[in-house]
């Protein structure tokens, strides 16, 4: 018989151990410790009669030895996902795309077979074991014609999928879902920690012994059920996440991981009745729909990696009818908000104590970043005072403690892409005035300001 012994797996991020912890060691998580059973592989191969599989040697070799191919990368016929991904699948490498479920994970990587199968000739395996092959021809339907060497099979077996793969040597094949897959080397349930790990580890092997693209789907769920793609992090070369607000149809890829290319670059989609549809023009996309000549909405510009993005900030200061009064933050951070209500305060002189505070980022977008500090202030100001910003009005800057506008990163960027759009004022940090190189433009007019009570000359009258 097998030796069946527990073990104890953090289901944030795989670590083990012999037994329970309130606390991981490793990610400092609490009560994510759960109980598995693990069979040790010696033990359990002697048990079934089979003899441990021994891998190949590998050679070592020189610098000068390893051939770099230039055809390399694969274009999965997104221009925003390639960039994403630093120009295409790069062939045997292994991908985690990440998010929650119903999100559209099955749905962009359907298309992504399509489009290699039909348009770049590639061949590709699908394999789903959440879904049986009629729902998966009508997820299709809606898409659009499949043609080529694509071919779907439903498996959560991973040595038989390995062995077809290896048989077939596909250029890309999609493992859907990673939680559903079930290796015989480990005992514990499908989804458990060991499982998902043992899994992949398997996954992996195949994709470099044979130079294919692997992309694997994982699940992220709240309450933690089932083993988070977080275990699976460090395994793989590319970690993208699929995010998108609930109820809305807009979903963002982020990319958290890149061994072959940056990372937090973003790419916007839109999901519809057939399908999803990239976004290539972000920006306008976050600011249609803005209202016009309304208080508390200011338009910022954002970074997402190399890519600026102009989004809304809308801010709504309301008399609390509580003890304490509220401060919520939607897509900014609430710690950021709290500071910057306080810096407001403290240097304005405005009385937020009775008030209370919103602010949220339409779209359903996150930023974290200081560059939004300005706008968020002026947003709160705005809708405090009930002073509309000028619709053509962009802000950018960081806010210090002292209410000082302090530089940050990629301001030209950000101005070229507030002027692409039409804006006709950027508000912006003095530091960057005779620094930037930004070009004449009669049409855009710069206000460079050294603290908030500068910036609130931008108000209306
Ligand atoms: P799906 O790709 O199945 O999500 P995941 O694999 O991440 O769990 O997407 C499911 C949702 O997307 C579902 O609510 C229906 C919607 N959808 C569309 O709106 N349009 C489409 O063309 C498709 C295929 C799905
Ligand atoms: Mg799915």
């Amino acid at each position: 018989m097998a030796k069946i012994t527990s073990r104890y797996f953090c289901k944030e991020c795989g670590y083990e151990t012999a037994k329970w912890l309130g606390q991981c060691p490793a990610c400092k998580a609490w009560n994510t410790f759960v109980e598995e059973p693990v069979a040790k592989a010696a033990g359990s191969s002697a048990a079934s009669g089979k003899k441990p599989i021994r891998q190949q040697r590998t050679r070592p070799v020189k610098i000068d030895e390893i051939k770099l191919i230039e055809e390399d990368r694969m274009d999965t016929g997104f221009r925003e996902l390639n960039r994403v991904l630093g120009g295409g699948i790069v062939v045997g490498s292994l991908i985690l795309l990440g998010g929650d479920p119903g999100i559209g994970k099955s749905t962009i990587l359907l298309e992504v077979a399509r489009n290699l199968a039909a348009e770049a000739s590639k061949s590709v395996l699908y394999v789903s074991g959440e879904e049986s092959l009629k729902q998966i021809k009508m997820r299709a339907m809606r898409i659009a014609d499949i043609s080529g060497d694509l071919r779907f099979m439903t498996e959560t077996n991973v040595e038989n999928i390995v062995e077809t793969t290896t048989e077939t040597q596909p250029d890309l094949v999609v493992i859907d879902s990673i939680q559903t897959m079930y290796t015989e080397s480990v005992t514990a349930a499908p989804g458990s920690v060991s499982q998902v790990r043992e899994s992949a580890a398997q996954f992996l092997r195949a994709a470099k012994e044979n130079g294919i693209a692997i992309v694997l789907v994982g699940h992220v769920t709240k309450d933690g059920a089932v083993a988070g793609p977080k275990v699976l992090e460090h395994m793989v070369d590319a970690v993208l996440y699929f995010e998108g607000e609930a109820g809305g149809n807009l979903r963002i890829l982020h990319g958290q991981k890149n061994r072959f290319g940056s990372t937090n670059e973003i790419a916007v989609f839109e999901m519809n009745a057939d399908g999803l549809r990239e976004v290539r023009n972000p920006s306008e996309m976050l600011l249609s729909g803005r209202p016009e000549n309304a208080s508390g909405s200011v338009v910022t510009c954002g970074m997402e990696g190399t890519r600026p993005l102009l989004i809304e900030i809308q801010g709504l200061v309301a008399p609390t009818s509580f003890n304490y009064p509220r401060r919520t933050a939607n897509g900014v951070d609430y710690n950021r908000l709290n500071l910057l209500t306080a810096i407001v305060e403290r240097r304005l002189g405005i009385d937020f104590s009775k008030y209370d505070a919103y602010v949220n980022i339409a779209g359903g977008l996150k930023i974290s970043e200081p560059s939004t500090d300005l706008a968020i202030v002026m947003a709160l100001i705005s809708s405090w005072r009930n002073i509309p910003v000028p619709d053509d009005v962009m802000i950018f800057g960081e806010v210090g403690l002292s209410g000082e506008v302090r530089a940050v990163s990629s301001a030209e960027q950000r101005m070229e892409e507030a002027a692409r759009l039409g804006f006709h004022k950027i508000v912006m940090p003095y530091y960057h005035k005779d620094r930037i190189q930004f070009p004449e433009n009669p049409d855009v007019e710069i206000v460079p300001v050294k603290n908030i009570r500068e910036a609130l000359t931008i108000l209306k009258k």
